[in-house]
């Protein structure tokens, strides 16, 4: 080769090696500074449900963590967090218009659930001898307080600051089925310490039964991203509940240990979920509530650590309940299309929802979910994320 033509060939690989480094640091820094564009076009949340204007309210933190939610059901429709990269990752499954989350195929997306999150055996309990009845919406049994709960409600929203905004709802007495004008306000605030906290206040004016949760659906590797048994988890729960083939508890707290519900050290969701498991098997994977032992961080009960095996991405859950749900996501059937344009596909999400424990108005051996006329209803949990 003469020496003109390996001058040329030195200086185009030189140029190439360029705009590469150029092209990989402009990727970089969009990734850490910007991360992905804005999930969510507040305009599309700009619309009228059911009859009724629906807005989308917006947390940011100093971090750039922001937290996208709406008052229709007072959900949480997008929660953007660095990953191990510094890049902004959606880890909250959700639609990226307000219409489409009132869709009774599949209405818990990101929703607060009440009066009663999670299952009442046979639609029915009973209080100071009086029999309520509530409307079945899961097999024989009352699933996430019946088929409008609050998920479906219009709730009034108050922003106090770009990191927080409130939304109540007053739930008229006999509202599917559950004694008493309930007045409820459910609070979101992000701090800089790349916590959000959610907590929730509910005070009736006759005896009731109430307990109220968040239902996202997380996926810490990303929004459609792929199935969620790579993640690792750990639960803060020695002892589980058992339940029958509704998924009603059958009263005993069973331990953990020797069975596939034993997450008490990290482990992939996915390691034991086939295992043949007569619970499994109801549950068609976990969808189970674990009984929390109260390892208390700051006076909170430790509940959960998840870490999102591509991204990086830790979630904490601390929490004031007793107890929390998990649900791997074992019903979901590409029914509907999420915000990236993915499909719902079998178990790209899981729940984990702090609450008291399903079927407590009917277990006398479960913590009490009875609330007097007037009593103060209030809880908290924290989702804190960190990256590893
Ligand atoms: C329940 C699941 C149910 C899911 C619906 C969970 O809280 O435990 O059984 O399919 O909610 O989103």
């Amino acid at each position: 080769m003469n020496r003109f033509l390996t001058k040329l060939l030195v200086s185009i690989t030189v140029l190439a090696m360029l705009a590469c480094q150029q092209k990989a640091k402009k990727e970089t820094s969009q990734a850490n500074q910007e991360g992905p564009a804005e999930v969510l076009d507040s305009t599309h949340f700009n619309e009228l449900v059911d009859g009724k204007q629906v807005r989308l309210y917006t947390l940011k933190n100093k971090n750039g963590m922001t937290a996208y939610l709406t008052d229709f059901g007072a959900r949480l429709v997008g929660l953007l967090v660095p990953n191990k990269h510094g890049a902004l990752t959606d880890v909250v499954l959700g639609f990226n218009k307000a219409s489409l989350y009132n869709n009774p195929e599949e209405p818990y997306f990101g929703t607060i659930v009440g009066p009663f999150g999670n299952r009442i055996a046979k639609g029915k309990f009973t209080l100071d001898g009086e029999t309520f009845t509530l409307p079945t919406n899961n097999g024989p049994n009352t699933l996430h307080g019946g088929l409008k709960g609050v998920h479906f409600a219009h709730w009034t929203a108050k922003q106090a600051s770009d990191q927080e905004v409130s939304f109540q709802y007053s739930l008229p007495d006999k509202q599917e089925g559950f004694p008493g004008n309930m007045q409820m306000t459910v609070t979101y605030s992000l701090s800089d310490d790349n916590e959000l906290t959610i907590a929730y206040e509910a005070k009736s004016d006759h005896k009731t039964v109430i307990n109220l949760t968040n239902h996202a659906y997380f996926n810490l590797n990303g929004e459609g991203s792929g199935a969620i048994t790579t993640h690792q988890l750990q639960l803060f729960a020695d002892r589980y509940t058992p339940v029958d083939s509704t998924l009603i508890p059958t009263g005993e707290l069973a331990p953990v240990k020797g069975t596939p519900f034993d997450f008490t050290t990290a482990k992939e969701i996915g390691r034991d979920i086939e295992t043949q498991d007569l619970q499994l098997s109801y549950g068609k994977g976990y969808d189970h509530n674990f009984v929390l032992n109260g390892t208390k961080v700051d006076g909170m009960n430790h509940a959960a650590k998840v870490l999102g095996d591509k991204s990086g991405i830790v979630m904490d859950i601390y929490t004031e309940e007793p107890g929390i749900q998990f649900y791997s996501g074992n019903f979901m059937a590409e029914k509907v299309t999420l915000k990236n344009g993915n499909k719902d596909s079998f178990r790209t999400g899981f729940c984990l929802e702090p609450q008291h424990f399903p079927d407590a108005p009917n277990q006398p051996n479960f913590p009490s979910t009875v609330y007097d006329a007037g009593a103060n209803y209030h809880t908290k949990s924290i989702y804190k994320f960190s990256v590893q």
